[in-house]
Parts: structure tokens; C-alpha cells; sequence
């Protein structure tokens, strides 16, 4: 169900007129689903029923504490990489005993906020770092329970810069070495193994990795329980793609992948921990952006507008799509032309789209990315001394301000001239 749909016209978010939230915030600005979020989650405890399960929202997605509370209210725990992530988790209301602490490089400090603060368990991704943590907890006076992240050596099949479950990339230990690794686990104090973490990418529109991953899990389980380890715990990780492109053939459920989880690890009696985050928020935001103007150029035509790469890196980062429609629905049959949609910001890199095929859009009107609720604010930056635009959540027909728009002089007051200058 899509909760992003014209009526009378307009682009509507819910029951709210996009215009009228440009109006109240002015543009660029995202906009959030409340109960698109809220279809996801459901979605998602509904295909892992009759399995013991705690979905665990991966927030690098969108860590807005709106969008957090929301989740966490329905009943989600959090996957946090930063002690800035746990403290917003914490912010949110969430309960500690839900939050699970991924990463490759925790620090010391991290560590100590977490075990002091409390948490679910830390997935560990390296020997060095289950010796620190061993230490820490030691010094106070903790047990600190963990999950190792393996490394199943797995093709995700996705772009290169989000696969992180071959042997080549720095994610977790190579699943080989898994038996040695826990049997050094086994022997430190600090240290509680709980479970097998496993993460082998994102925007997977494949579901077999996953089952390779999943088995490769469900074989390691046996063979470190008969090693004497507890294993009742098993993190899936998150990763299952969204659909990007309107029309065009749509990812696997999450129902086809509860099934996935069920046919892999199902019988091992293992509570199941999943970090989907791109799949609760991604398509339960869009960015809306006016266009400054439009540009004849030597054969081609640019909509430049007052969104940038700065406030959406997808596209520049990782060559991804992005639907764009406007928000005043075009007339039936209007006719379409190719053309550049490009933002404000001094490098070629700041393009959107290319060549895309969109109706006639004016000089001040809006138009509307649609998928951009997951790694679009939070990858956002103020280069060019642009201002990190606003968020706002809909629900029915109201809408909120979650992150408002800072002022220049916030933003330039943050930095400080030397004395002796
Ligand atoms: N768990 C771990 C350990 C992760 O590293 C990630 C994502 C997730 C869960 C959530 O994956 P998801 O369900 O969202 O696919 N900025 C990139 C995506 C980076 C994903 C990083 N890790 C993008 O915009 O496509």
C-alpha cells in the first residue's frame, strides 16, 4: 500500500498535501510515512511468526527519534554502529535489553557507554576487539554478552560499496576461523557468547545469498554447540532490497525471506534477530525539492533544482536510482522529454538523473524523490555551507517538523577563530 499517491492532482503523503507541508517548511525538505513505517515493521513481525524473534531496526537507515520511537513503540529493538546511534536509541525510549551493537571498529568508550548503559549483546568482528571488550567489561566488573559477526564468503549480488559478506571485505571473522575464535570466547571471563551474527550485505534483491549465508549459519551452530558453546541466539543481520523503480520487477518479500529464515535456521530452536533498514524506511520517505530553473544546454536540458548531493548522496555515491515525479500530477498523456535533473552544488558528480524522461515542470514548481527515507538524511552533509534540510513526519492527516532546519548563523557559529588570529 503506498501512501504516497495523487489525489485531486496533488501529491498527497497520507492525508496530508505536500504543498501544504513546503508551505509551512519551504524546500528542500523530507517527509516521512508514519504508516508506511508501520506497515514495514508489521510486515516483517508477521513473516517471522511462530519463530522467536526481536526485529532490531538497523538505524544508519534513518535515526530520527521520531522514526525511532515509532518503531520502538510497535515493539522493535534497535542495531546501533556509533555510541551516538545508542544514545539516540536511548532518546528514543528504547530498552537497552534491545539494542545489539555492530561495527568493525568500537572504541574503548563505546564499549564502557553500552555495557554500563546496558545492551542486548555486542556482535563482535574481530579477535582484537573481543579483547578489548573482554578487558573493559573486566575493569567493570560486567559480563558482556556477544555474538561473533562470520564472515560466510557469500556473493550478495549488490553494488560493490554495500556487500560486505565476502572474504575481501573488512566484515567479520572468516566463518573458518569461527571455532577457534569461540573457543578463546569460551575462555574469557568478560565474555558471554549468546549467539552467531551474520550480515552479508544490502539491497539484496536475491534471496539466495541469503540462504547460502543462513545454512552456512545453521551448520556452524551445530558444530559449536557439540564444541560445548551456547548458541540460542541467531543474528541474521538486515539487507533485503526495496523496490527503486516503479514498474520494474519487484525484490522478494519479506514474507519469502521469513520463509528463507524458517527453512535455514527455523529448526535450531534459536530466538532470530533480523536488521532490516533500508526495507522499514526506505520507501516510507520521499525528498521534495522546487525547481530553480530550467536550463537549455548545448543539447541538453537540465532541471536544476534546490535539492543537492548534499542532501541526497545516493545517486552520486552509488549511481542509484531514484523514481522523481512531480508533485502536481501532470495531465494525462502530457507529453515526456529526456532531460539532466541536477542540484545547485559546484561538481558534475551533483546529477540525480540523466537523460531521465519527465513531463514540462515550471520554474518554482515541486517535484518528489520517492524512496528516500533510508540513507537519505542521515548520509546528508552541509557542503557547500547548505543547511541540512528539515524532516517531517506524516500520520493521517496531520504532519510534524522532526528536524528542523538550522539557521546560518547556527551553523556558522559552530566554528571558532584561533586567539592568536
Ligand atoms: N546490519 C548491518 C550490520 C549493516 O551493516 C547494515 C547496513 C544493516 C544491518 C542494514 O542493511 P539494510 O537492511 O538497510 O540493507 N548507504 C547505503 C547502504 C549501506 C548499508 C550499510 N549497512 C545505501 O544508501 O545504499
Amino acid at each position: 500500500m503506498d501512501h504516497f499517491l495523487y489525489r485531486d492532482g496533488v501529491l498527497h503523503a497520507e492525508d496530508v498535501a505536500v504543498p501544504e507541508i513546503a508551505s509551512a517548511v519551504g524546500t528542500p525538505f523530507y517527509c516521512y510515512s508514519a504508516a508506511t513505517l508501520t506497515r514495514h515493521y508489521t510486515v516483517f513481525d508477521a513473516a517471522l511468526r511462530g519463530m522467536d524473534h526481536l526485529i532490531c531496526y538497523a538505524m544508519k537507515a534513518n535515526s530520527n527519534i521520531a522514526v525511532l520511537k515509532l518503531l520502538g513503540d510497535l515493539g522493535a529493538g534497535m542495531d546501533v554502529v556509533s555510541g551516538g546511534e545508542y544514545r539516540r536509541a536511548i532518546a528514543a525510549g528504547v530498552s537497552p535489553s534491545k539494542i545489539v551493537f555492530s561495527g568493525v571498529g568500537k572504541t574503548r568508550e563505546e564499549m564502557e557507554l553500552a555495557l554500563t548503559g546496558g545492551i542486548r549483546q555486542f556482535n563482535v568482528e574481530s579477535e582484537p576487539e573481543m579483547r578489548l571488550l573482554n578487558e573493559v567489561a573486566l575493569e567493570l566488573g560486567k559480563v558482556a554478552p556477544i555474538t561473533v559477526r562470520v564472515n560466510p564468503d557469500v556473493d550478495a549480488k549488490t553494488h560493490a560499496k554495500i556487500a560486505t559478506g565476502k572474504s575481501e571485505n573488512k566484515f567479520g571473522i572468516p566463518i573458518a576461523k569461527a571455532r577457534e575464535v569461540y573457543a578463546e570466547a569460551a575462555a574469557m571471563d568478560g565474555i558471554e557468547v549468546v549467539g552467531i551474527d551474520v550480515h552479508i550485505g544490502s539491497q539484496l534483491v536475491d534471496l539466495e545469498p541469503f540462504r547460502l549465508a543462513y545454512e552456512k549459519v545453521a551448520e556452524l551452530t551445530g558444530v559449536l554447540r557439540a564444541d560445548g558453546h551456547t548458541i540460542k541466539r541467531l543474528d541474521l543481520g538486515g539487507g533485503l532490497g526495496i523496490p527503486y523503480a516503479h514498474g520494474n520487477q519487484a525484490p522478494p518479500t519479506p514474507e519469502d525471506y521469513g520463509q528463507i529464515i524458517r527453512e535455514t535456521v527455523g529448526h535450531l530452536g534459536c530466538e532470530i534477530e533480523i536488521e532490516p533498514g533500508r526495507l522499514m524506511a526506505g520507501n516510507a520517505g520521499i525528498l521534495v525539492s522546487s525547481v530553480i530553473y530550467n536550463k537549455e544546454g548545448d543539447g541538453r536540458n537540465f532541471l536544476i533544482v534546490d535539492a543537492a548531493m548534499n542532501d541526497l548522496i545516493r545517486p552520486a555515491m552509488y549511481e542509484a536510482h531514484h523514481d522523481i515525479i512531480p508533485v502536481i500530477e501532470p495531465a494525462a498523456g502530457a507529453e515526456k522529454r529526456p532531460i539532466d535533473i541536477v542540484g545547485p552544488v559546484c561538481e558534475s558528480g551533483d546529477t540525480f538523473a540523466k537523460q531521465r524522461d519527465m513531463t514540462a515542470i515550471a520554474d518554482g514548481e515541486m517535484i518528489a524523490f520517492r524512496s528516500a527515507g533510508a540513507y537519505g538524511a542521515v548520509m546528508s552533509s552541509e557542503y557547500n555551507t547548505r543547511p541540512m534540510i528539515p524532516e517531517v513526519l506524516v500520520k493521517d492527516d496531520q504532519f510534524a517538523v522532526i528536524r528542523r532546519r538550522p539557521t546560518f548563523d547556527e551553523m556558522i557559529n559552530r566554528d571558532t577563530l584561533p586567539e592568536w588570529m
